[in-house]
């Protein structure tokens, strides 16, 4: 399963990015937007501190519109992904980009059929909105799920990625379902590694080896 931060803090994208743990990253207009930076200097910078796919969304809601933003943001560097909005223009804009090599994140997705869609126009990934979902009183999980098993019967390419992440929980359960991807923001990623044994653990262990007066490189 890899790992996108979804985030447009480069500070912080630096910082996860150090851990290894870092397959991609994914930002929206509201993320680029609470940067308080151009999108071109933000993405730019993204994609030097990350090599995996950074997703760059566009703003126009028409198909040329869309195609003209998304051609300027595909310039910025290699391994940028466009997203695009789950509306008719932006599958047929998906259509065209990836047809054309340029991979392409579906997001905004809140239904299998809507997924069954963004896979057929040659989606590289789609976003399905598990914690909006859940926000409404659906469950999100259940349309990974859903997603999933539909994808496997057709052999469809589109990677799920999980997006709308709102804790380690629903991180884990899209692992148990094969979703490709989880989009994570930074705070979730670090609620992660928590674990109160494991704190307790290591303060018990330090305490005891602190008592033998050892030093593990005193003896190098
Ligand atoms: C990811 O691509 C989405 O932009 C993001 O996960 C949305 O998350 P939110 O519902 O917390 O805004």
């Amino acid at each position: 399963m890899k790992f996108f931060i979804d985030t447009a803090d480069v500070a912080e994208i630096r910082d996860l990015a150090a851990t290894g743990l870092v397959d991609g990253v994914t930002t929206n207009p509201s993320l680029v937007a609470k940067s308080g930076r151009p999108i071109a200097d933000v993405i730019a910078e993204i994609c030097d501190v990350v090599p995996g796919p950074v997703s760059a969304e566009v703003t126009a809601t028409d198909h040329a519109g869309m195609l003209k933003e998304a051609r300027f943001l595909a310039s910025i560097a290699k391994n940028i992904a466009i997203k695009v909005p789950l509306t008719v223009d932006g599958l047929r804009t998906c259509k065209v980009l990836s047809d054309g090599g340029t991979p392409v994140n579906v997001t905004l997705c809140f239904s299998a059929a809507q997924a069954l869609l963004a896979a057929k126009a040659g989606a590289s990934y789609v976003s399905p909105f598990v914690g909006r979902l859940d926000d409404i009183g659906a469950v999100g999980m259940d349309l990974i799920a859903e997603i999933v098993e539909i994808y496997a019967a057709y052999d469809f390419k589109t990677a799920v990625l999980v997006a709308s992440v709102r804790g380690p929980q629903h991180v884990i359960e899209a692992a148990k379902l094969g979703a490709d991807v989880a989009t994570i923001p930074p705070a979730v990623l670090r609620q992660m590694y928590k674990h109160p044994l494991t704190d307790k653990g290591l303060e018990a262990f330090l305490a005891d080896w602190a008592k033998t007066g050892q030093s593990i490189l005193g003896q190098a």
